[in-house]
């Protein structure tokens, strides 16, 4: 039985009408919600950019659904559509209300409140800042840039990884929540260098009313290796008139990207990245204490010392330009950096047989970047060295 204020789950046929989603396609549901799991009747049908719900016709009792859409919404989902009809490999997962700033929603059970405000919020509500998000990885709940306000919590909810529970009661643009995340990409801004940062993440900090300065003038930056080598948890007693910053020299040891920990604000997403959210690499980890708490490969060595594969999927999901390619890094610092000229170009990698999407970015007919889209079945976002750096012979440029 579903109910409004409980903690319970949600029961097919509750005064919500919550009932089953199919694989993440809750309209699936819509006009049936006192039917019993396994027992929907097809729908003639989907409207564009709907779900479909059907019955496997070889799974006996448990019926088996179709994904058209990611079940949070933020990626697409395992199924595919082939021809003479869509191909239904999922789970059915049952739906549970949730309030949005007032407005009830249903979302499947399982899904974050993120994934609610992408899938059934509005435009304001969808565009709630992340740093340490992304639609192809699993929630890492660092960085507290995306917390709203869930009745009955004592503090605010990171929404990227909280679960959705049936009957909560979720507000996301309260004064507290706005202050909150103000004061969280003041605090990054002011310690870190976000001027590469996304646009979104430059309209966020536009929109909150972020101000850094506010914390005094940044500190000088610290000598080459200097934040490796203080003894963890010591850190140096702040002077109190100017802001302690992660401010260094780029690390430039490679031919392929740089690290630029000026701009790193301890996301985790590289770490994750390289470890079990896509290479299982584990090149890098966070090493230090506190403030100085860093990015770092095993014991500090250079990238080519190291584990690390060249794959660039750390680069890939970097919120703040820290890691980039060692070519897009010299353009800029030549001033030959064209964002607002670049063209994005989705091909085949045809290094191997794979078939991974490759996203060539062109500025002024020459390859600058390679990228992979977070929702193609293939590569998940993610790409190996030949895919992300193997374009150079492509323009007959020198191989790094
Ligand atoms: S390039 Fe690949 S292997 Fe190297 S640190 Fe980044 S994610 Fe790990
Ligand atoms: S280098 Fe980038 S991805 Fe890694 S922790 Fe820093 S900001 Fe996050
Ligand atoms: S985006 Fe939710 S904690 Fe970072």
């Amino acid at each position: 039985m579903t109910t409004t204020s409980g903690t319970g789950p949600a029961g097919p046929g509750g005064p919500h009408g919550a009932g089953v989603d199919v694989d993440g396609a809750p309209e699936a549901d819509a006009g049936r919600g006192s039917e019993a799991p396994g027992t929907e009747t097809p729908d003639p049908g989907p409207a564009a950019g709907e779900g479909v719900a059907t019955l496997h016709p070889t799974n006996g009792a448990r019926p088996l659904g179709v994904t058209v859409a990611d079940p949070a919404g933020a990626a697409p989902g395992p199924a595919e559509t082939l021809a003479g009809g869509p191909v239904m490999l999922g789970e059915i997962r049952r739906l549970v209300a949730v309030t949005l700033d007032g407005t009830e929603v249903r979302v499947p059970e399982g899904s974050t409140i993120l994934d609610a405000l992408h899938r059934e919020g509005t435009p304001q509500q969808a565009d709630t800042p992340t740093l340490c998000w992304a639609p192809n990885m699993d929630p890492i709940n660092a960085c507290r840039v995306c917390v709203v306000e869930v009745e009955g919590s004592r503090t605010l909810a990171p929404s990227c990884a909280r679960r959705c529970e049936d009957g909560m009661q979720v507000r996301t643009d309260s004064e507290k929540v706005r202050h909150s995340r103000r004061m969280v990409l003041e605090l990054l801004a002011s310690a870190a260098d976000m001027s590469q940062a996304s646009d979104d993440v430059q309209r966020w900090m536009a929109d909150y009313g972020v101000d850094p300065a506010r914390y005094g003038p940044p500190a000088p930056p610290t000598a080459d290796g200097e934040r490796e080598r203080r003894p963890p948890g010591h850190h140096p007693t702040p002077d109190g008139a100017r802001a302690a910053t992660m401010a260094q020299p780029v690390k430039v040891d490679n031919d392929l990207y740089v690290r630029d920990y000026s701009r790193c604000i301890m996301c985790y997403k590289c770490v994750n990245a390289c470890g079990t959210d896509a290479q299982f690499t584990f090149a890098i980890a966070a090493a230090g204490r506190g403030f100085d708490a860093r990015i770092a490969t095993e014991h500090d060595v250079e990238l080519p010392d190291s584990a690390c594969v060249y794959c660039g999927n750390c680069i890939g999901v970097c919120p703040t330009g820290a890691l980039k390619s060692v070519a897009e890094h010299e353009k800029r610092e030549a001033g030959d950096w064209h964002p607002e000229e670049e063209t994005v170009t989705t091909t085949i990698c045809s290094f191997c047989g794979v078939g991974c999407n490759l996203e060539l970015h062109v500025q002024r007919n020459e390859i600058v970047n390679v990228t992979s889209p977070s929702d193609h079945s293939v590569t998940h976002g993610h790409l190996c060295i030949k895919g992300r750096f193997g374009f150079r012979h492509v323009q007959n440029l020198p191989e790094g």
